[in-house]
């Protein structure tokens, strides 16, 4: 399957639609392709005790492992409405993607503007912290 990155965009606003976010309003979809071209989908589930709320990336990586995926080829975050600007993933989700990611990794963040980014994940997480 070819995913272009429009679909992958287009599962991640998706994704989007279903976030549980009664607490901030801010909903995230994520899409992930993996080293097997198999699509991933996660959004951001908040809860009431809030430091127990996950971020969509997440959400899609977990998906992404329990279906034998082992690499992030590549990775679309959408979120951010009215001109707050996209989404970027937060710290925590740049070191779970970190965890999945090769050089050649390409993360997509888009608002609702339509307009999307890309970053690596040097770009986003340099200097990053590993195990060997
Ligand atoms: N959020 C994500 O889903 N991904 C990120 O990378 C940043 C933040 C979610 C967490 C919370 O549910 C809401 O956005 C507001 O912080």
């Amino acid at each position: 399957m070819n995913i272009s990155d429009k679909d992958l965009i287009d599962a991640a606003t998706a994704a989007r639609e279903n976030a549980y976010c009664r607490y901030s309003g801010y909903a995230v979809g994520a899409a992930i392709i993996d080293d097997n071209g198999r699509l991933h989908t996660g959004c951001n589930i908040e809860n009431a005790a809030y430091p127990l709320g996950n971020c969509a990336e997440a959400a899609a990586i977990a998906a992404m492992v329990l279906e034998g995926g082992n690499r992030i080829v590549r990775i679309a975050v959408v979120g951010g409405s009215g001109g707050i600007g996209p989404c970027t993933p937060c710290g925590g989700c740049r070191q779970r993607i970190h965890e999945f990611a090769n050089d050649d990794t390409v993360i997509i963040t888009m608002d609702d503007s339509k307009d999307w980014q890309q970053y690596s994940i040097e770009e986003l997480l340099p200097a990053s912290f590993h195990l060997p």
